[in-house]
């Protein structure tokens, strides 16, 4: 099992003061941030784009997780890149030639990662998981932060853990949507890394114990 990794996304964080909110985050433990990409059309909601990603790079220390929820990511991926991300995911349901987009990322010295919606098989995925340093896994419909974790995501995380095992062990598996202290024991279980936390994280008085408290419930339950 790798290690636990928890990456505070930065829809749930106030957009006017983004630098005071990585660094809050940053100093409440983060190990990197999650920055979530929507375009108004492969989701409903509408974010941010390279120009910030470039800010938030110069304004803080954390690495940067761009999760691209758009149609069609492939122009976009030399800004990113240029702009500091660190990890790129783009939607297998978001792209027809996710091979040639996959490796893309790679050429532009980017760790790509394939990001799949909850009613997406892991049949879908299983092809590319040989190209990809990981996979995130929606557990909520893409979008919105604050929703509900859907805990029959799960069974997929577990069919993936049970791919790296035998194909490639070095691939991480991210989590995305309705993380807090009473599901991330579970996830952990099941054999997630890096747990994405928006509303559990931005939306706590006291992220450091926020922080902490998720911490403290995935190891708990990964030593069950
Ligand atoms: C949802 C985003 C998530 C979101 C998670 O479309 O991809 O990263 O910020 O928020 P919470 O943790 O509040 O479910
Ligand atoms: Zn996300």
């Amino acid at each position: 099992m790798h290690p636990v990794a928890i990456a505070p996304s930065i829809l749930s964080a106030d957009f006017a003061r983004l630098a005071d909110e990585a660094a809050s985050v940053q100093a409440a433990g983060a190990d990197f941030l999650h920055v979530d990409v929507m375009d108004g059309r492969f989701v409903p909601n509408l974010t941010l784009g390279p120009v910030l990603v470039d800010c938030l790079h110069r304004a803080t220390p954390l690495q940067l997780d761009c999760h691209l929820m758009v149609e069609a990511p492939d122009h976009l991926l030399a800004d990113f890149a240029k702009a500091g991300a660190r990890w790129l995911s783009v939607h297998i349901e978001a792209c027809p030639h996710l091979h040639r987009t996959i490796q893309r990322i790679r050429t532009l010295d980017v760790s790509p990662g394939v990001a799949l919606n909850p009613h997406t098989a892991f049949s879908a995925i299983e092809p590319i998981l040989g190209d990809v340093d990981f996979v995130c896994v929606m557990s909520v419909n893409p979008g919105f932060g604050g929703q509900s974790f859907i805990r029959s995501t799960l069974d997929k995380v577990r069919a993936i853990d049970a791919w790296r095992r035998e194909h490639n062990p070095a691939l991480r598996i991210e989590i995305d949507g309705g993380i807090n202290a009473t599901t991330i024991g579970e996830a952990r279980a099941a054999g997630v890394d890096w747990f994405v936390a928006g509303s559990a994280v931005f939306g706590q008085a006291n992220r450091g114990a926020a922080v902490a408290a998720l911490r403290s419930a995935a190891g708990a339950r990964s030593q069950a």
